[in-house]
């Protein structure tokens, strides 16, 4: 069952390569990027050492190396940790089950894949690997309240051909509680998107999904409208995200 999972994220992943970093806004997002930047701040000469966690093309990794730590990435898709690997040592395998030892990392980050694994048992390996009071970083894509809550959760249960679980901002802070964390700070950024652009730049969705995801939006609750700031410009449907960024601790 996990194996057929991993087969079918490998292949939607491998198929986005070409065009991943340029397939949303959020991915190369500068706002996005200093608030994970300013959350890792700079490395601490002894305890240096940081795991960019289903690290993609490595856009996060490559960012912490600026602030002088010493990154490892880990990511399921080899046509993924290739590119990644351009910039920092990078291993293939599972969150899941991790190929690190028992406190290897002072920092670990997973950003924007937390839906697609076995959550708890990845923020388990997470703690395992960091040391005693290594600091973990998580930043997600969730509802802005009970305004978006319903219709966010139906388009991305239709955009996410392989999501395990849809999370909203307390979910994501109950679960690091649940395995071993402290939460020390937990932020939110808006950030802008055209839903027709990442919609046409994913390929694994169906242009029957394509076009229920976009109906979704362009057709939701007023108070979806409102809270998404959802808009119409001359025929490109845009709407913000709401990203939260946890900054949270190994107890
Ligand atoms: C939406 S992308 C996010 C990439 C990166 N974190 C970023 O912010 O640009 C999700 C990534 O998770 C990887 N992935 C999915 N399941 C995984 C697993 N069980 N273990 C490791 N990586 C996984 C995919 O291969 C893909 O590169």
């Amino acid at each position: 069952m996990n194996e057929l999972h991993h087969r079918n994220l490998r292949e939607q992943f491998a198929q986005r390569i070409q065009t991943y970093e340029t397939s949303a806004r959020w991915m190369l997002a500068p706002e996005l990027i200093a608030a994970h930047k300013a959350a890792a701040g700079p490395a601490p000469a002894q305890a240096n050492r940081a795991v960019d966690l289903c690290c993609g093309t490595g856009i996060v990794g490559r960012n912490l190396l600026s602030l002088g730590w010493n990154v490892t990435g880990l990511d399921l898709t080899p046509e993924m940790a290739t590119v990644a690997a351009e910039h920092f040592p990078v291993r293939t395998g599972s969150v899941e089950k991790m190929p690190f030892a028992e406190g290897e990392f002072d920092l670990a980050t997973l950003r924007q894949s937390l839906m697609l694994v076995d959550a708890e048992a990845t923020v388990r390996e997470v703690n395992r690997i960091l040391v005693p009071d290594g600091r973990f970083i998580l930043v997600h894509s969730v509802p802005f309240g009970a305004a978006d809550d319903e219709t966010y959760s139906a388009v991305q249960h239709t955009r996410h051909i392989n999501m395990k679980t849809y999370f909203r901002a307390n979910e994501l802070e109950t679960l690091l509680r649940d395995t071993g964390f402290k939460i020390t700070a937990h932020q939110f950024l808006r950030v802008r998107e055209s839903v027709d652009h990442w919609l046409n730049s994913a390929p694994e969705l169906s242009p029957v999904l394509r076009a229920k995801t976009r109906a979704l939006i362009a057709q939701a609750p007023a108070s979806y409208r409102e809270a998404r700031r959802v808009q119409d410009v001359r025929g490109e449907l845009f709407e913000d995200w709401n990203w939260s960024l946890i900054t949270a601790q190994k107890l």
